[in-house]
């Protein structure tokens, strides 16, 4: 029988408290619907500041789950959050002199400010000192101990602290004029030899289970390589079974086993679990009597978005402690690349960041944001480079908020040009570009409306087709296609070129009338380009893309996917040719330097 609640442990909620494993004003879960896109960013220690790599993880989950919130009907939750127990925030702590409450207190703020600073739209922040989710890695710990999934054995091996992990002797090497000192091979992180007893998991009991799930889904882990080589890690040897405490005299910062209060919960096994504390472990999955299997009645599965760094306790314990569990495995684990800077990894611990809050101070989040998402892909390492930076913000003013800026011009009339597409006056357009067009190579105009219109009516699905691939940079990539073929079509149609010839005195009604209709119509393209623009690049550049559509005058309700075609909204414009506008992005210098 599992426990119903943790009082059964001993360890009641007061007890907790007056140890001060968690803070006392703590976050409340909320209740998620099934059927939800649920994403989630991993929860970054609280050793030191965030920076560029933190932000690379929180965007491309948050630009995942803004693109899902584009469409009017969809559920979506989404959390990111501090993962803050552990051998390596305790030295840090005694370190720097301060008590590991105060230290986690500080630096999660730090990583929330970074997601407020950047408009990162979370559902929820999620601490591991959050009372909530104590009390579920303890109704997890208990509900392995009761199905026979722990065993207590002695355990010795070389850990780092930095990574939270045992090394086998194969993947270890010295230190280089460091007598005696051990390291990791692949992280470069110091190991010291620890021999203790402790609680293992039976991780090995589910290895091949594991290997099946995997090779009956495919899709599990995004990229395919990542997927490959894991599976053939997998398969290469036994993966052993995972020692999930340490001795209290050791590790003092860190959620007591229940019903041991010579041991603390390790804290992979307690970070892990944040993602269905999230969704409200235990009480809002429903137990199946019979079967003991877990039912969620909630958001839970969940898409992790991950950095390649964690691959091993994403897709071998995490799936592993759930099939142990009896809950349903994760959606699928997105596995991306690393930001570099001079080449190397960016790591607080090497100490080469770019501090993204500088970064965004100056030159603004929306850009930031863009660059980003446009410069990277999941699949291959990315090296920061300040003038490449440079260069996309200038693009995305000379390109696309110069669009908005030319038919939002005074000599233009954005309004007028929607109440002509309402009241049907561009029926007739090829008869009158035909007949009236000045200066231009009419087939060639045609042409480029074909182009323009074909683009933006597609626009949203095949983004769509790269934004659930998680590759933002092939869907921006489409979207800039929009902004250029909307930019060719006003270029090669020269609608200024009408403001001239209406001003004839000796036209008559008839011609008056076609060759405004035409100046309308140019007009009337280039805004829906740009309306639709803005709509779709919203969940990448949100501050800038709403500030646009406010100069257009969009109704906020008429702001998703719904409205993402031309003509499918005719009640915008009005005002948007005003002289009193101001530019929301202007040209800077770049900023000094050395990367
Ligand atoms: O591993 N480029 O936390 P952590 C891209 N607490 N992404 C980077 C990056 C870089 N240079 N550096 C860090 C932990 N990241 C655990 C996670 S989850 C249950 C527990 C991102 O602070 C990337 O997502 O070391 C990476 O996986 C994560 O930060 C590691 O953050
Ligand atoms: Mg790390």
């Amino acid at each position: 029988m599992i426990p119903k609640t943790l009082r059964s442990t001993g360890i009641t909620t007061k007890s907790i408290y007056s140890k001060g494993w968690i803070r006392s004003k703590s976050a409340v879960a909320v209740s998620t619907p099934p059927n939800t896109l649920y994403t989630t960013t991993p929860i970054f220690y609280v050793n030191a500041n965030p920076h560029l790599g933190h932000l690379y993880s929180m965007l491309l989950c948050d630009t995942r789950n803004r693109w899902e919130k584009l469409n009017p009907r969809a559920k979506t939750f989404f959390t990111t959050g501090t993962d803050e127990h552990g051998l390596k925030i305790q030295t840090v702590a005694e370190k720097q002199n301060i008590s590991p409450k105060d230290l986690t207190d500080k630096v999660s703020q730090n990583f929330k400010v970074l997601a407020t600073d950047l408009d990162i739209d979370y559902d929820r922040f999620i601490r591991t000192t959050d009372q909530d989710h104590v009390k579920a890695v303890q109704f997890f710990w208990e509900l392995m101990q009761e199905k026979g999934y722990l065993y207590e054995g002695s355990h010795s091996g070389w850990y780092s602290v930095s990574d939270e992990t045992f090394y086998p002797e194969t993947q270890i090497e010295p230190i280089e004029g460091n007598p005696g000192k051990m390291r990791s091979k692949e992280t470069k992180s110091e190991v010291v030899y620890q021999q203790e007893s402790n609680y293992f998991f039976k991780l090995s009991a589910f290895q091949d289970r594991l290997i099946e799930y995997l090779e009956t889904n495919p899709d599990f882990i995004i990229p395919k390589t990542k997927y490959t080589q894991l599976l053939n890690e997998l398969k290469e040897g036994p993966i052993g079974d995972l020692s999930v405490s340490r001795p209290s005299s050791r590790l003092t910062w860190g959620i007591p086993v229940p019903n041991d209060p010579s041991q603390r919960i390790y804290v992979w096994f307690d970070a892990l679990i944040n993602y269905i504390t999230s969704c409200g472990f235990p009480n809002s999955f429903i137990r199946d009597k019979e079967t003991g299997l877990f039912k969620s009645g909630n958001a839970w599965p969940a898409t992790h978005v991950i950095g390649k760094d964690i691959i091993r306790f994403h897709c071998i314990y995490w799936p592993i402690f759930l099939m142990a569990a009896g809950i349903e495995l994760p959606e699928k684990v997105v596995v991306h690349s690393h930001w570099l800077s001079d080449g190397f990894k960016m790591s607080k611990s090497l100490g080469n960041v770019v501090d993204p809050q500088a970064t965004a101070a100056y030159y603004g989040q929306d850009s930031l944001r863009f660059f980003l998402m446009e410069y990277s892909n999941i699949e291959s390492d990315c090296n920061y480079r300040e003038d490449q930076f440079h260069f996309t913000r200038e693009t995305i003013i000379g390109k696309f908020a110069n669009l908005i800026t030319r038919c939002g011009g005074s000599a233009f009339n954005i309004e007028k040009s929607v109440e002509y597409a309402k009241s049907g006056k561009y029926e007739q357009i090829d008869e009158l570009i035909g007949k009236y067009s000045i200066k231009t190579d009419i087939e060639e105009v045609k042409l480029a409306r074909d182009k323009l219109e074909m683009t933006a009516n597609s626009l949203y699905s095949t983004m769509n087709s790269h934004i659930v691939q998680f590759d933002q940079s092939k869907a921006i990539g489409e979207w800039w296609s929009l902004v250029e073929r909307a930019n060719e079509l006003f270029q090669t149609a020269q609608p200024w070129l009408y403001t001239k010839a209406l001003k004839d005195v000796d036209l008559n009604a008839e011609d008056r009338e076609a060759l405004l209709t035409l100046q309308l119509y140019y007009t009337y393209l280039a805004a829906e380009s740009s309306r639709i623009a803005c709509i779709l690049i919203n969940p990448i550049m949100p501050k800038l893309s709403t500030m646009l559509l406010d100069r257009l005058n969009v109704d906020p309700t008429r702001r998703n996917a719904d409205f993402a075609a031309i003509g499918s909204d005719l009640s915008y414009g009005h005002g948007a040719n005003e002289k009193t506008h101001k530019i929301p992005i202007v040209r800077i210098p770049m900023r000094e330097t050395n990367l």
